[in-house]
């Protein structure tokens, strides 16, 4: 089965706060470079270090997304922190199971879960925050 392996950014990822879409921006890139990486059957070790990056990324980006939304007292923080908390679940079972057993289908599946997760998550909660930032007077 044939993979998108590029997200393009668009308008409609825009949440409206920058230092939001610049973090998603550079999270697009770096699953963007896993696709591209796992295309080419770059070597395990590659695609590890890349994966480790972006994980640790996507850590840091949640810690300011989900300080945004303790500081500003956001009514939805729950929810949206357990849809953090659910991605990085599923993403260590990846890193565990890829570390076991480094097929290129997982590492496909990967990349398709991750892209897939982001569009969803960004264009669903991130965009509710953003909202409600702006509506708070950030940009
Ligand atoms: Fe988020
Ligand atoms: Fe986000």
């Amino acid at each position: 089965m044939a993979s998108h392996a590029i997200i393009t950014w668009n308008a409609s990822l825009s949440c409206g706060v920058t230092d939001i879409d610049e973090d998603h921006k550079k999270l697009v890139s770096m699953i963007n470079r896993l696709g591209g990486a796992v295309l080419s059957a770059d070597p395990q070790e590659v695609l590890q270090e890349i994966l480790r990056e972006l994980v640790q990324y996507v850590v840091f980006h949640f810690d300011r997304e989900e300080e945004y939304m303790q500081e500003y007292d956001y009514p939805r923080f729950e929810q949206h922190q357990a849809q953090h908390r659910q991605l990085l679940d599923q993403a260590q079972e990846f890193v565990e199971l890829l570390g076991s057993r480094p097929t290129q289908e997982l590492w496909q599946q990967l990349g398709d879960t991750l892209r897939a997760w982001l569009v969803v998550h960004i264009e669903g909660e991130d965009h509710e925050l953003g909202a409600f930032l702006v509506n708070q007077g950030l940009s």
